[in-house]
């Protein structure tokens, strides 16, 4: 039997931009029901929200103060049961954002745990640092920059965070902490949500706390990624809860290899995220900007798609850059690349991850300024910068790079007032672009991104080779990508032109003969066929 999140497409949700109900600036989940019916129109069928529960927002809703209540920026439980019955009657199921490898400073167990009696305690990584209690217990160094450890006075020790010093780490050692997350679990599945996406869940066992090697980032991480503890600890949670739903689970596994993603997707989560595709224009030295590696990007997909039977796939989320200036061209061919994005992302083997403002070909920030950042990283970087005395010009270009708010710029719903995303003051500015780019438009223009994505995830859900089918690659330039999608006797060919330029065909494909069931270009016929056009990209069925 297939399970729903094999035949359906997720759409993820960043609450906080996506839609405001009460004009306070913030999107809520009285936003995010009265859209419902254009996710619905849209074709997806599974709504990630990025963590909803309470939160003091050091690092916007991934630092979890309560597991049982909502974020009051957000609105009540009751808004909450409100959007999985609304969803329900859609056809729609909720899934979650799980935050486990670290709670917030200032939940109760870690306020607790800094008495040394209390049973809390052991719920997080105190110890007492080196030379006296005077320098932090290792040299490990937090994936947001600066020692991994924080000292506090009343306790007298030191706390480990992997990420910001308001984000300390849980201690898994504790058969307690897995306890607790199994209720959280329990809470929110019998509520009727459809399952989780599992933040950072490949580095929640930290194996030893000795020092690390030393490298330019996140020292330490050799004792703490995808550890054989981490494996069972999964496992557990699969045999004693998920497997006791019909619920659907992603692992969020950067740096995750594929040994490694197999076991993860066996019996423990049902799908991992793999970041090399995205990170497929990353350079070597970090300060050149990055670009497109078509030859990287082809293969870091191809390897995905033969390593795992089913693999969550994904171009974008809320900490990276938008996908369309990444590896299209949204100045000279916004529809164009974008389309052609789409055709990829909804035509590989495994779930297609759209996120919110990817159906319209959403892009970067153009001058926002760091007095307006919100994000940590970006924050981080920016003074960093600053600090090693590099001039401001060149800090702002790089931190505007790494900030994550890029992805979280408001949804631009149409070319009103702050797109039609709030009437009040936005938490994040509205990107300069909203006018030329946004949902109204993109519904009304004859040809849009937005037409393309439905089009698409109409023609995925009516063609089960799209679907189901094997996936086949075949070797050629690299300046165009092109696979087969093969089931029950069925063959579909896609072909897409990753370039600006024409691209050639080889003899072998202009003898192809089929029939087109999509394509970017209007009154594109694919026979006799010697050339594609920039970004060009078709589905064909092959006879
Ligand atoms: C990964 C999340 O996607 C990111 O937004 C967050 O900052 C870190 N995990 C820490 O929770």
């Amino acid at each position: 039997m297939r399970r729903f999140f094999e035949e359906e497409v997720v759409y993820q949700i960043y609450p906080r931009s996506f839609q405001d109900s009460n004009g306070d600036g913030i999107g809520d989940l009285n936003g995010i029901i009265s859209r419902l019916d254009y996710l619905r129109e849209l074709g997806v069928k599974i709504l990630w929200l990025s963590p909803i529960y309470a939160s003091p927002n050091a690092d916007y809703g991934y630092d979890i103060s309560d597991y049982f209540s909502i974020n009051p920026e957000f609105g009540t439980m009751d808004d909450f049961e409100r959007l999985i019955s609304e969803a329900k009657k859609r056809g729609i199921r909720i899934v979650m954002d799980l935050v486990v490898n670290h709670t917030s400073n200032k939940h109760q167990w870690f306020i607790a745990s800094k008495n040394e009696n209390s049973p809390y305690r052991s719920y997080y990584y105190w110890r007492k640092g080196r030379k006296d209690n005077k320098l932090p217990p290792n040299n490990w160094t937090s994936n947001f920059g600066g020692s991994a450890w924080t000292y506090v006075e009343e306790a007298d020790a030191w706390y480990l965070h992997l990420f910001t010093p308001e984000q300390p780490d849980l201690d898994w050692h504790n058969p307690k902490v897995l306890e607790e997350v199994e209720k959280i679990l329990r809470f929110y599945l019998d509520k009727g949500v459809y399952g989780f996406r599992c933040d950072v869940i490949n580095q929640i066992y930290k194996e030893s706390l000795a020092d690390g090697k030393r490298r330019v980032r996140t020292i330490g991480l050799e004792h703490y990624l995808q550890k054989e503890n981490n494996h069972q600890i999964l496992h557990t949670l699969y045999e004693d809860v998920f497997s006791h739903y019909d619920c659907m689970t992603v692992g969020e596994t950067g740096g995750v290899d594929f040994k490694n993603a197999r076991r993860f997707t066996n019996e423990e989560l049902d799908m991992v995220f793999q970041f090399d595709t995205i990170n497929s224009d990353s350079r070597k030295i970090p300060l050149l900007a990055p670009k497109m590696q078509k030859k990287r990007f082809k293969r870091t997909l191809f390897a995905w798609q033969k390593e795992l039977d089913w693999n969550a796939v994904c171009f974008e989320n809320h900490d990276q850059r938008r996908s369309l200036p990444r590896f299209g061209n949204p100045k000279k061919y916004p529809y164009e690349s974008g389309s052609m994005l789409a055709t990829l992302l909804l035509t590989m083997r495994g779930t297609p991850f759209i996120y919110q403002g990817e159906e319209i070909g959403m892009t970067n920030y153009k001058n926002l300024k760091p007095e307006e950042y919100k994000d940590v990283v970006g924050l981080y970087i920016y003074s960093l910068l600053r600090k090693m005395h590099l001039p401001r010009k060149t800090s702002e270009r790089v931190a505007s790079y790494f900030n994550r708010d890029n992805a979280r710029s408001p949804m631009q719903w149409n070319g009103e007032i702050n797109a039609g995303f709030s009437t009040g003051v936005p938490w994040l500015p509205v990107n300069g672009d909203y006018q030329e780019v946004n949902v109204l438009k993109e519904q009304n223009d004859e040809e849009s991104i937005y037409k393309a994505y439905k089009t698409l995830l109409k023609l995925r859900r009516e063609d089960d080779v799209l679907r189901y089918g094997t996936f086949e690659e075949t070797r050629t330039k690299s300046s165009f990508i092109a696979y087969y999608r093969l089931y029950e006797g069925g063959l579909r060919f896609v072909i897409a032109n990753l370039t600006g330029h024409r691209v050639k065909l080889p003899q072998w494909i202009k003898r192809m003969r089929g029939e087109v069931l999509y394509s970017n270009y209007c009154g594109a016929g694919f026979l006799f066929k010697k050339v594609l056009r920039p970004y060009e990209a078709l589905i064909i069925k092959i006879r």
